[in-house]
């Protein structure tokens, strides 16, 4: 499913410095978002005001008033199959907000307010099959100003939450709420961590979706098991966005000198030399399967943050960075035990700093040197790059293996008797 979730207040401004607001901190919406992530689905997150830390693997969309809210969900609604609106809307908005800060209102002068628009209200019209779950924050008789909410709204579900209690509704990290379903049935949950409540409320949207039998595009798993199915399904998703790594194209000819190869073919090159040359590692004792992994994973991130020619100074600057915000986002799509496994594995690939580590970097050294090698040099002298910028760039190899250096060294000396690279 696609999931479009709102959270935080909004601020209705009166003039720069005053505005309206309430006291919603997000945390219940962002709770819902990454349950729903962490579930398989793909997730929009439509956030007013929070002091937040943005969630991994979600499309984030930040916005202030009510209307630059309803603009957003109007936007994002029609590619998405549920709705939750989490958000405290701000119920009230200035008539007329001032460029310049107001002077301090004199006794008796009266501040105009009209209402902000009813967001769940406007878009009723475009529901058609979607799925629509509201929330009603009430302090006095919730459930039956919660029951007109879900009627007056056409709702599918509100979440009723009694936001007088210490331990529930704003900012707090539990919650105590009550389902109320359109077809006017209760069902009272108790006292829980907001995370909790969130995987109830994706759990009952997966039921009542029509579409959440597919839980990716293209995938034919029965969710039989449905924790099982949701894993699978992240699992899957995660699965076909590698294919991407394909369409990657490094600046490495293949041997035959016919093509680019890519980032998927650079990969598997360096994990079937790691199985044979792991008796020149430095380290006897290194966890080859380990190495294996880091290499088929270290170029993952490139999906998003491109391949970086090693030899391009001015490309390298913002890379870490971008390839930051390309990890996040990625592992981001697994379950968050592999997601930790994969972004873990990555960042011990970059910090080169453990014999497998060392040993891995070395390969994803020692495999380009075959393909100019081997090809001539075309690529190193199309880039202008010269003997003595080759041996700072892969001194590293002997890190993880004095053996492969020494190897690399010659083939580099060699490249150079050979016209293939200047001295
Ligand atoms: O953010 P937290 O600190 O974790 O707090 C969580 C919460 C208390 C904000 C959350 O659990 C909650 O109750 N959110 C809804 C708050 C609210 O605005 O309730 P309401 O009863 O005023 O609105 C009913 C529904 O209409 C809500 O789904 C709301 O998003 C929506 N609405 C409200 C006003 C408006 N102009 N447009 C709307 O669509």
């Amino acid at each position: 499913m696609r999931v479009l979730v709102t959270a935080g207040p909004t601020r209705e401004f009166m003039d720069p410095v005053r505005f309206i607001s309430n006291r919603s901190s997000g945390k219940m919406g962002y709770a819902v978002a990454v349950a729903a992530r962490d579930r398989g689905h793909e997730v929009v997150l439509v956030s007013g005001p929070v002091a937040l830390t943005p969630p991994a693997g979600i499309r984030l969309i930040k916005v202030v008033s009510a209307a630059e809210m309803l603009d957003a969900v109007s936007v994002q609604l029609e590619s998405c199959d549920a709705l939750v609106m989490a958000a405290a809307v701000a119920d009230w908005r200035p008539v007329e907000m001032s460029v310049q800060k107001v002077k301090k209102l004199a006794a008796g002068s009266e501040l105009r307010l009209e209402p902000t628009p009813d967001i769940l209200l406007t878009i009723n019209p475009r529901k058609g099959k979607r799925v629509f779950v509201g929330f009603a924050a009430e302090t006095t008789g919730m459930e039956t100003e919660a029951r007109r909410k879900l009627s007056a709204k056409g709702l599918d579900m509100i979440v009723a939450n009694d936001v007088s209690q210490p331990d529930a509704g704003f900012d707090v990290d539990t919650n105590r709420v009550v389902f109320i379903t359109a077809d006017a049935s209760a069902f009272t949950l108790p006292l829980m961590s907001k995370r909790e409540v969130a995987d109830r409320i994706v759990k009952w949207v997966e039921n009542a979706c029509p579409l959440s039998s597919v839980p990716a595009p293209g995938v034919s798993v029965q969710d039989t098991a449905p924790e099982g199915g949701a894993r699978l399904a992240q699992q899957w998703n995660f699965i076909r966005e590698i294919d991407k790594l394909k369409l990657v194209l490094r600046r490495t000819l293949l041997l035959d000198g016919s093509r680019y190869e890519n980032d998927a073919e650079h990969s598997w090159h360096l994990a079937v030399m790691a199985v044979l040359l792991r008796e020149h590692a430095n380290e006897p004792s290194l966890d080859i399967v380990r190495v294996i992994k880091m290499v088929l994973v270290h170029d993952i991130v490139e999906i998003d943050a491109g391949d970086t020619y090693c030899y391009d100074e001015k490309g390298n600057l913002g890379k870490v960075q971008r390839e930051k915000v390309a990890a996040d986002r990625l592992f981001g799509l697994l379950p968050g035990d592999q997601q930790q496994e994969l972004m873990s594995l990555w960042e011990e690939f970059e910090d080169r700093s453990t014999p497998e580590a060392k040993f891995a970097a070395a390969l994803d050294r020692v495999q380009p040197l075959m393909h100019n090698h081997g090809t001539g040099g075309v690529v190193w002298k199309a880039h202008g790059v010269r003997c003595g910028k080759v041996m700072e760039r892969n001194r590293h190899v002997e890190e993880g293996s004095r053996i492969l250096w020494e190897f690399a060294e010659t083939m580099i000396r060699d490249a150079v008797k050979r016209g293939y690279l200047d001295e």
